[in-house]
């Protein structure tokens, strides 16, 4: 392969070819080192010793450098490494030494050098180093970078709504953000524990740390015990190797325990004590292991009445209940539907490459009067459906699925709709019936309860045709 064509002289975040500084003071080795660079398919810079070393690290980007340890008069190669590494915490250093002074190479090491090589080197060993030095800068990178997008992703903001409902749960979160404090949200299904807690846990000053969710529902007893805890080798049948539980691989982070109401009353003890004591014992070891972590749950249920009921530990119920964050349902909140709904309908359009997709004035006010017994995760869905079926830009109401469109039939409780009469109501149920049953009049007078003969009479007065109505959106009934 040519240089020109190794894809791994390529720097894959700037797709420029890597950069690479060599500092040696003796002329033949340091083109050696370089052919063999350019070899490879790297940009080359060359530095006889320290000084220009530096002043070229000064003006250019350099992703790697390689130093020779002894710079004869031209200085220390230590000195270059650390003074590079002030400018540049992230450069990567391959040290390049005698074998005498393998001390002072361990040194390099401790200083933040990846690696160091002895003269006399094999060519391979060289190419070899740097490439995996590059491979490691990068991956450092993108791991880097997939925090500060998951940071984004999480923040508070990626939470919507302006109801004075979650205006509550967002003051309580900037507070507790702050703390190290338990916290256990409560909420029905979909109402968005999990989002709350991430936001807690990459506002909090263990962003930096991981943040590991356990479902306490999905696992068997024995193994959410082993999963948290971690086991020896040879603890149990399968117990092929070592392992390090949740509690631990959390340590610095956040632990956050999902439906915590479903974990086994023998665990909650385990667990209670391991939380006081901040430490554990994997199974089959006596040496306890300590960790940190903070600890979030969430629950569906009723924790208080499960402590009566005999099936929650009450003083768990108290160590991890120090602040209470409850998500209303979705129906109790309707200010924030339309909100939401636009935000999760630019969501799938950016994943369909579609712009400038909206709801239909009957369409939305089907979306604030539905019941949303799955919540937020529900009307996530229902958008995603409907604006991958819609064939316009516009979604109106006939593209949400029936369910919707039937339960705005009922008289809607909300203020926006005082302006309808009953009649406005009625013609619209009517309406809707007939296209439910692609315009069988007997079935609608059936499903509406009349006469057959009443329902003529009413769809003549409401000028209704029996068609299969795909029909005009729900607003059409107020200009009838
Ligand atoms: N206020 C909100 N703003 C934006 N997205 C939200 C909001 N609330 C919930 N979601 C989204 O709704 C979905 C469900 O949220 P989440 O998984 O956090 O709910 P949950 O309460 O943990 O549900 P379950 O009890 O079923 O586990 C997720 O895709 C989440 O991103
Ligand atoms: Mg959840």
């Amino acid at each position: 392969m040519s240089p020109e064509q190794n894809a791994a002289a390529f720097a894959p975040e700037s797709g420029r070819r890597y950069r690479v500084l060599v500092v040696e003071d003796e002329p033949l080795m340091r083109q050696i080192i370089r052919d063999l660079m350019r070899g490879e398919g790297y940009d080359v810079l060359e530095a006889p010793g320290a000084e220009i070393a530096l002043s070229v690290f000064e003006r250019e980007q350099i992703d790697l450098a390689i130093i020779d340890l002894n710079l004869g008069g031209g200085g220390n190669g230590l000195e270059v490494l650390k003074r590079i590494r002030d400018l540049d915490p992230e450069v990567m250093a391959i040290i390049v030494t005698a074998y005498a002074s393998v001390e002072s190479a361990v040194q390099a090491l401790q200083q933040g050098a990846y690696d160091y090589i002895t003269k006399p080197f094999a060519n391979d060993h060289l190419k070899n180093q740097v490439h995996h030095a590059l491979n490691a800068k990068t991956l450092f990178r993108e791991n880097r970078f997939l925090r500060r997008e998951l940071r984004e992703k999480y923040r508070f903001e990626s939470i919507i709504g302006k109801s004075d409902a979650i205006e509550q749960v967002f003051r309580i979160m900037e507070k507790v953000a702050r703390t190290d404090s338990s916290v256990l949200i409560t909420g029905e299904s979909g109402t968005g524990k999990e989002l709350v807690a991430r936001a807690i846990h990459f506002s909090s000053e263990r962003a930096n740390g991981r943040f590991l969710p356990i479902n306490c529902g999905a696992l068997p007893e024995n193994l959410l015990e082993s999963e948290l805890f971690g086991y020896k080798r040879g603890a149990f049948t399968g117990a092929m190797q070592d392992k390090v539980g949740l509690l631990k691989a959390a340590d610095k982070g956040t632990i956050f325990f999902d439906e915590i109401g479903e974990m086994p009353l023998s665990l909650q003890v385990k667990l209670l004590r391991a939380l006081q004591e901040r430490e554990c014992y994997p199974l089959g070891s006596n040496e306890p292991i300590s960790f940190d972590v903070r600890v979030l749950c969430a629950t569906n249920r009723n924790l208080e009445a499960e402590v009566k009921a005999g099936r929650f530990r009450e003083e768990l119920l108290y160590r991890i209940n120090v602040i209470t964050i409850t998500l209303p349902p979705l129906r109790e909140r309707k200010d924030d539907i339309p909100l939401l709904a636009n935000h999760f309908l630019l969501k799938v359009e950016k994943s369909l490459g579609r712009t400038g997709m909206r709801f239909s004035k009957g369409a939305m006010r089907a979306l604030i009067n539905y019941q949303w017994r799955g919540n937020v995760r529900e009307l996530e869905n229902t958008v995603e459906r409907a604006a991958i079926l819609a064939e316009t830009d516009v979604i109106h109401s006939h593209d949400l699925p029936d369910k919707l469109r039937l339960s705005t039939a009922a008289p809607p409780a909300e203020a926006d709709d005082a302006n309808f009469t009953l009649e406005d109501l009625e013609r619209e149920h009517i309406r809707r019936v007939l296209a439910k049953v692609d315009g069988n009049k007997e079935r609608a007078a059936q499903i509406l309860g009349i006469h057959l003969s009443t329902l003529y009479r009413k769809m003549q007065r409401y000028r209704l045709e029996a068609a299969p109505a795909d029909g005009p959106p729900a607003e059409a009934a107020k200009s009838a």
